[in-house]
């Protein structure tokens, strides 16, 4: 059994992040989206919240588990058995910080391998804060995110 972890925020998830996690599900025989519950970024979204919209996301993937942690993803994937952890790349300036996290999670758990998908063209442009930016005065965010998040981000900043 190939099991994968996708560790991130999602202060929402994107189409983005959906575009990595269908794809990451055809590789892998387990995907574990791992949601991490602290708050380094100030969240727009609780992490209940943050949940919730990921299993709504992702309900059409059938080997797709939506899960939080706590403390460091290397001892997380660890627990769950995993072989991999899933990054996405969007552009040359995520590479960086990229090598740092995969490099540093391999120091701290020898049998994690980081694969890298590069997000698709359409969202390479595309961050949970870019989204918020937009939502939080009214601007459509419409074909970027799940609806399910559009909805909520209107609910959340009372828009119409
Ligand atoms: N499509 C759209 N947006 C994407 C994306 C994609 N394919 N890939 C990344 N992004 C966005 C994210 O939404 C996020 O946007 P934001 O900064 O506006 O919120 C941004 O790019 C950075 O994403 P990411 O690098 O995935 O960071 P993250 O904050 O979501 O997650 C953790 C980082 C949680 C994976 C990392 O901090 C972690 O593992 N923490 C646990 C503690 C730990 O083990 N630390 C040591 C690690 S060596």
């Amino acid at each position: 059994m190939r099991t994968a972890i996708y560790p991130g925020t999602f202060d929402p998830v994107t189409n983005g992040h959906i575009d990595i996690a269908e794809r990451a599900s055809k590789i892998f025989d387990h995907v574990i989206i791992a949601i991490a519950t602290e708050n380094y970024k100030n969240n727009l979204f609780t992490i209940g919240e943050r949940i919730h919209l990921m299993k709504e996301s992702v309900k059409h993937l059938n080997n797709v588990e939506v899960d939080s942690f706590a403390g460091l993803v290397a001892d997380y994937a660890r627990e769950r058995g995993a072989q991999a952890l899933i990054r996405g790349l969007r552009a040359v300036t995520d590479f960086e910080y990229e090598m740092q996290l995969a490099t540093m999670n391999k120091h701290l758990n020898k049998k994690l391998d980081t694969l890298f998908l590069m997000t698709g063209n359409e969202y390479s442009f595309l961050s949970s804060s870019i989204i918020k930016q937009v939502a939080i005065v009214g601007g459509s965010v419409k074909g970027l995110v799940p609806n399910v998040v559009e909805e909520n981000l209107r609910i959340k900043f009372n828009k119409s």
